[in-house]
């Protein structure tokens, strides 16, 4: 597989495809070009179920802070429920298969009732209100979905918290988004072993909090302290309630979630949605990019804790009235094969995964696809990170059995939905390539000093020139934040664009190749780590003096975190791998797994310029094992490029 290898879509796919061909494909686009708020306007009066108009499509007066379809009404929990009763009450919503292959099918008018149960009990027993931040710590359960909805649909804004965060980490999110409620489960099961998030909620919430209430889901039932009018149980309290509740009603505008996210200073952000422009970009992409129909189940194996989650297993699922799935388990148990008999058992035509995912199959299982029958399947996707044209040339030949299209999508926590992707029924595809913006993103490759387009081959800076109905609205308590991440690095024709923090190019056929990141944020297993938010907590051991990280490339994770630390004074150390685990450590309990070092090395000093500027790019390439080509004169002290290297070994 190369990147100069295209395959065309499918003939038979196209036929029936929402968007089956490349003409298609540029009317819309050019429909978007010409006539911008007409494209979108007329979506969102098409798409969704409005209970009052909007009167205007997008308000740019106070750029970057936009508006769009300003005075419309609705609620997003009744876009993603009360909408389908008519058509699809007994259809499933959500099967739900749970690690030891426990299967439970919850149709749209099951959902409609617990979600409304969920709702009665966060406004009757903890006193939730319209605006009011819940944190969701969750396991991958129905429950979590229930989580969302029913905040959505009394108008409290979720902020979740992925379940592998440490009890430090689930504080700070608490904190900062000043939640008054907590719903998590006693815990779940993973690899058929009970594992537990209740006690990580007890210990973030010692000491001073906002936090009120904590409903607990009983999962696993196994034994957790309870704190005597703090906590609760879903079981107990849900009995009760009454399966009706009223939507509130929202503005377009109202804010949906706070998804925290890291950033290449400080603390994560949290990323602010909305209702309206998210919840029609959730729908629309669900239906241009994985062409979902009536009667597919679509399966995304994200996590509800990432933005993949919120909007591919619960939000544009549902919007469209479509059958998600949700797994709680782990794809390589009992075997590598789990993912191809999970397909095979549910009869699963879109399945959407991470290309770290996708190595670890082929690594573990490479003939494992073989073995099921995977013939439901019309398209496959990936997110999170490149893919490389080898693990895409697996997925494409022995999971799709080179007839499904592989949607490689490009998008972020901020853009709320794709934006660079290929349309199945329409785009020929090239291995590791995002191919084109997807109808209605004006997303651009610019050149950060000119800002003029990028030149053919050449690494510029992936903008979207203009808002999206999906776009970050702001970051929680902190509007300067969001102007300055976003919107301070590119300017095109004098006016500040959103630059997402990646560089790209174009090939010969104006294809968009994202490359990765150009700030300090480290992709590790398609997960985004700030290298300042790991080097502040290696920071707080006590031998730490000074300390960068940076990424270095990785088989199966796609980069690793690798630290270079200055000891305070090495005398009183004795044992450097015990202080490599106590690092680690220390990351575990401040971070959580995800943020660990694989590789840490006490090295005598840094490389920084004479005004104390670590360069990380002379540590990217020692622990790449790469040559050091640029100029090392002007360092503070260039002879200590030349001892790192020689304490690196690779
Ligand atoms: C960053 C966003 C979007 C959900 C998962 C991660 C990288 C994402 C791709 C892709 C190359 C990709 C970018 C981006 N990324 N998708 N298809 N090709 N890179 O969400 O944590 O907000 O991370 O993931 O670097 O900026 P996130």
């Amino acid at each position: 597989m190369s990147e100069k290898q295209i395959f065309q879509p499918n003939p038979e796919f196209s036929k029936s495809a929402n968007i089956g061909s490349m003409d298609e494909y540029n009317a819309l686009q050019n429909r978007a070009i010409n006539d911008y708020e007409g494209f979108w306007g007329d979506f969102a009066k098409e798409k969704l179920d409005w209970i009052e108009p909007f009167t205007n499509v997008l308000d740019e007066s106070e750029a970057p802070f936009v508006k769009w379809f300003d005075g419309g009404k609705l609620n997003v929990s009744a876009q993603c429920i009360d909408r389908h009763l008519d058509t699809r009450k007994n259809k499933a919503a959500i099967i739900f298969e749970g690690d030891r292959g426990d299967v439970e099918t919850i149709t749209y008018l099951e959902l409609y009732r617990n979600v409304n149960r969920f709702a009665n009990l966060l406004k009757e027993d903890f006193g939730v209100k319209k605006g009011d931040r819940v944190v969701i710590y969750m396991p991958m359960i129905p429950e979590a979905a229930y989580a969302m909805l029913a905040c959505a649909r009394i108008g409290a804004i979720h902020s979740i918290v992925f379940g592998g965060f440490s009890s430090a980490a689930l504080k700070d999110r608490i904190e900062d988004a000043d939640a008054k409620v907590v719903i998590t489960a006693d815990g779940a099961f993973r690899k058929s072993k009970p594992y537990m998030l209740k006690p990580v909620v007890d210990a973030a919430l010692e000491g001073d909090t906002p936090v009120e209430k904590v409903l607990v889901v009983e999962r696993n039932n196994e034994d957790v302290t309870w704190k005597e009018g703090r906590d609760y149980s879903y079981h107990e309290l849900i009995k009760s309630k009454s399966s009706e509740c009223e939507a509130e009603v929202m503005d377009s505008e109202d804010p949906l979630f706070l998804l925290y996210t890291s950033g290449s200073t400080g603390k994560p952000k949290g990323v602010q949605h909305n209702s309206a422009g998210y919840i029609l970009w959730a729908q629309m992409t669900m239906e241009w990019v994985f062409d979902v129909k009536e009667n597919d189940t679509f399966w995304c194996t994200a996590d509800v804790g990432w933005i993949t989650g919120h909007t591919y297993i619960v939000y544009g699922p549902l919007a469209m009235g479509a059958t998600t799935l949700m797994f709680e388990g782990v794809i390589t148990y009992p075997d590598a094969g789990r993912p191809w008999a999970m397909v095979e058992k549910h009869r699963i035509n879109q399945f959407y995964t991470a290309p770290t995912a996708i190595r670890v199959l082929h690594k573990m299982g490479e003939d494992e696809p073989k073995k099921y029958d995977l013939s439901s399947l019309k398209v496959l996707g990936t997110v999170g990170e490149p893919i490389d044209p080898p693990a895409w040339g697996w997925y494409y030949e022995e999971v799709g059995n080179s007839k499904c299209a592989i949607v490689d999508t490009y998008w972020q926590t901020e853009t709320g939905g794709h934006v660079i992707s290929p349309l199945p029924g329409a785009t020929p595809i090239k291995p590791g390539c995002a191919t084109l913006p997807v109808p209605g993103i004006i997303a651009e490759i610019l050149d950060p000093i000119t800002g003029e387009k990028s030149e053919v081959g050449e690494t510029g800076y992936m903008c979207i020139s203009k808002p999206w109905p999906a776009q970050i609205r702001s970051v929680w308590g902190d509007k300067e934040r969001y102007v300055k991440s976003y919107f301070g690095d590119v300017k095109k024709d004098g006016k500040a664009v959103y630059f997402t923090g990646d560089g790209a190019r174009y090939d010969e056929d104006g294809y968009i190749t994202i490359t990765g990141r150009t700030d300090d944020v480290i992709n590790v297993s398609g997960h985004r780590m700030g290298t300042a938010e790991v080097e502040a907590v290696i920071n707080e051991d006590e031998n730490v003096a000074e300390v960068a990280v940076v990424g270095k490339p990785h088989g199966l994770k796609g980069e690793c975190i690798f630290a270079y630390i200055v000891l305070k004074s090495d005398d009183h150390i004795t044992d450097t791998a015990e202080e490599v685990k106590a690092i680690n450590n220390i990351i575990k309990q401040e971070i959580g797994t995800i943020a660990m070092c694989d590789h840490i090395v006490f090295v005598p000093g840094l490389p920084k310029t004479r005004s104390g500027k670590i360069m990380r790019r002379i540590l990217r390439a020692i622990a790449k094992g790469e040559e050091i080509t640029q100029d090392i004169s002007t360092l503070e002290d260039p002879a200590i490029v030349a001892k790192i290297e020689s304490m690196v070994e690779c």
